[in-house]
């Protein structure tokens, strides 16, 4: 009897481990993709945490010292610095400052950014309110360089001065740099801490069993908001609820969705950046990828991954922010989820069969086909934006809708090549679809 017994358990053990081991590796994701669609319009904000304010990052620390130390190692928690606490965040070259800038360092109380480039946040009294101004400099850490810096060239140019000295950030800039100000108007605390995803966290902090909200809880669509908020061009609400044009909206045009906190649904509150397939914009090339920084929300919600419930953060952890241009984390970051041969592709058997480069060659990483550098940080910085529309663009798209072909995945790494020849290649693999066989349809 004890003889059967073992024997059976150790069947059921290897017949257990088989199927585990031959699981797609997107099996433990099915609860999560499968999870209820609430729609886009609905409320997930706790009722509790309605009657809240925001109380600071401090406040959190006392109790989440790990998710802290995270946080505060993440460039989350470095987007807005305070200069007269430590001159050490300055990244430009001040000895170099043109002489025609319109602002001094020792002007400056705040810098925005470091990596890609710096500006320079500076007290002025604007529209008759307490507010801040830009200088007419940015640093460009790219390329080691002071360059002219005009905000109000963007979308908004009817509605603010062409000067920098009235142009304010407080509509234009600061509800996505300090926490608290998208919904209060108040900068509660400088740069993008715990309550700027989480919420107002005062009934929380006083009492734990007082819930708040966290993105992961309910609809997969839905846990992207939190990230969608800021990594999403915007519009004005205004202009599609009231039909306002940039005029209309003189001193008060606004680039961030003014009024949302976490949970609530972001659709009431933000309009994002127009996007016509097969027109170029000044943000976006006429297959849907982006020219510029920050658009990775505009990108993503027209990807098959978005539609399927996969979100930012299983890609990029939301406290450390792992996956960056610095640190990108490779094909594993992919194959956590995608196998070879399995339901969600890749569907041939191998790496080098679906890449047709070797293994171990850069033609071989996955970002580098799926992922291509399609934007810039500034007019005058180099092409390293990647894209975060991940199906892959044939050269002869690239061809057909007119863009610069470095922004072709496969001419980036092959520009002795014309985009026909690259294109020829793929139909010598095989690796084709019917309505992209030549060159597609341009209008
Ligand atoms: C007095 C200690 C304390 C403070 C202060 C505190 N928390 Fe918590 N928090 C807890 C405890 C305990 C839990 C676990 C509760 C549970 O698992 O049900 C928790 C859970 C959470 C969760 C997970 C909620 C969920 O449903 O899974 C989040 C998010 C969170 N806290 C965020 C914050 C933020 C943001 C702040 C600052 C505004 C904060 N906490 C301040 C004690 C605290
Ligand atoms: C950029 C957005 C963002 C910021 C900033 C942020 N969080 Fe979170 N946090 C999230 C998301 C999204 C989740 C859900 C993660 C998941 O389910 O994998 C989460 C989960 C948590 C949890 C629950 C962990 C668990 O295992 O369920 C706690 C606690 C928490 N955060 C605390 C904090 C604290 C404290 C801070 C500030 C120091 C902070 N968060 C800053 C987005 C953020
Ligand atoms: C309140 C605005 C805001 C929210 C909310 C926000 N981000 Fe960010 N994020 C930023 C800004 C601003 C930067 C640039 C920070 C810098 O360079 O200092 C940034 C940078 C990043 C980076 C690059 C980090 C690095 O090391 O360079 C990643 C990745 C990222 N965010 C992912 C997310 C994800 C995922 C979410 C949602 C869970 C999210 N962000 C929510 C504003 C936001
Ligand atoms: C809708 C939210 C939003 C608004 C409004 C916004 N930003 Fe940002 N900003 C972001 C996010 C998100 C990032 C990081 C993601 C990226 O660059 O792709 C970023 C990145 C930056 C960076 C680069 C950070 C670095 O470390 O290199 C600078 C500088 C910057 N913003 C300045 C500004 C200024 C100045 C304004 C106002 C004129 C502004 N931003 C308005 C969301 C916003
Ligand atoms: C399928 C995985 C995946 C998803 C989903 C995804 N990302 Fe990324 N993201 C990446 C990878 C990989 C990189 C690093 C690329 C590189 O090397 O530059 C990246 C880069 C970024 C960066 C730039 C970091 C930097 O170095 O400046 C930001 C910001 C970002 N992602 C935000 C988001 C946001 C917001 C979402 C959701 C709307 C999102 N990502 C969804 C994989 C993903
Ligand atoms: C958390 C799981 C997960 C991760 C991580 C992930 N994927 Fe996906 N991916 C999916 C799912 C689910 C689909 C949808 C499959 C389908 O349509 O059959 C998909 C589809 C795709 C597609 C086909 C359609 C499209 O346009 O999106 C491509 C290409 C793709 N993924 C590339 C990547 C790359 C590159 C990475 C790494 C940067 C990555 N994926 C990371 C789950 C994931
Ligand atoms: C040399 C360029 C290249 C590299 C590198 C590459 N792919 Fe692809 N991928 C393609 C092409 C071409 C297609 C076909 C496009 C289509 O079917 O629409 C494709 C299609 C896909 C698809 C959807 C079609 C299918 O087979 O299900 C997925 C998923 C995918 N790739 C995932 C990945 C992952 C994961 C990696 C990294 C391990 C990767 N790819 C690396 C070029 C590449
Ligand atoms: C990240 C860089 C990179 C990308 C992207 C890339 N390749 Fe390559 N490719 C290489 C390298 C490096 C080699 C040299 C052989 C090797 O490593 O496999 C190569 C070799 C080749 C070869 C064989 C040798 C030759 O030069 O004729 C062909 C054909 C080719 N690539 C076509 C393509 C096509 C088509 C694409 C787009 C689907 C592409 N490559 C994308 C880097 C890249």
């Amino acid at each position: 009897m004890k003889k059967l017994l073992f024997w059976l358990t150790l069947i059921i053990l290897i017949v257990a481990a088989f199927i585990w081991t031959n699981m797609p590796k997107i099996a433990p994701y099915y609860k999560q993709l499968t999870k209820p669609r609430v729609g886009l319009n609905i409320d997930l904000q706790p009722k509790e945490q309605k009657e809240a304010h925001f109380v600071g990052s401090s406040k959190c620390k006392e109790c989440h010292k790990e998710k802290y130390h995270d946080w505060k190692h993440s460039m989350h928690s470095k987007m807005i610095q305070d200069i007269k606490k430590d001159s050490n965040v300055i990244v430009a070259d001040f000895s170099k400052l043109p002489e025609d800038a319109d602002f001094t360092l020792a002007e400056a109380v705040y810098t925005i950014g470091s990596k890609f480039k710096q500006h320079y946040m500076i007290p002025a009294k604007i529209n008759g309110k307490d507010d801040f101004r830009l200088g007419n400099y940015q640093w460009n850490t790219q390329t080691n360089k002071w360059q002219h810096f005009k905000p109000y060239k963007y979308w908004y140019h009817d509605s603010y001065p062409h000067d920098n000295r009235q142009f304010p950030t407080s509509t234009t800039c600061d509800g996505c740099h300090f926490t608290g100000y998208m919904a209060t108007g108040k900068r509660v605390e400088p740069a993008i801490a715990c309550e700027s995803c989480h919420g107002p966290g005062s009934k929380h902090a006083e009492d734990p069993d007082s819930k708040v909200f966290k993105a992961s809880m309910f609809d997969p669509i839905r846990t992207n908001e939190v990230c969608l908020q800021c990594h999403m061009r915007n519009r004005d609400k205004r202009i599609e609820a009231e039909g306002a044009t940039a005029k209309d909206l003189w001193m008060t045009a606004t680039d961030y969705p003014k009024g949302y906190e976490p949970g609530k649904p972001l659709i009431s509150y933000k309009l994002p950046a127009p996007f016509a397939p097969d027109k170029e914009t000044k943000e976006f090339w006429p297959n849907g990828a982006a020219k510029k920084n920050r658009t990775q929300g505009n990108e993503y919600i027209h990807d098959a991954m978005y539609k399927h419930g996969i979100t930012c953060i299983n890609c990029h952890d939301p406290h450390k922010l792992t996956n960056t241009a610095q640190k990108p984390q490779g094909n594993k970051a992919c194959m956590k989820c995608h196998s070879f041969g399995s339901v969600i592709g890749p569907h041939q058997d191998t790496l080098e069969q679906h890449t047709h480069h070797k293994a171990d060659s850069k033609g071989s990483q996955c970002i580098e086909c799926h992922m291509p550098k399609t934007g810039k940080h500034t007019g005058k910085s180099p092409l390293t934006v990647r894209s975060h529309r991940f199906a892959f663009t044939y050269p002869a798209e690239t061809k057909a809708f007119g863009m610069p072909p470095e922004t072709s995945a496969c001419y980036a790494c092959h520009k002795d090549k014309s985009l026909d020849s690259l294109q020829n290649d793929l139909k010598k693999w095989g690796q084709l679809e019917w309505e992209k066989l030549e060159s597609p349809q341009k209008q």
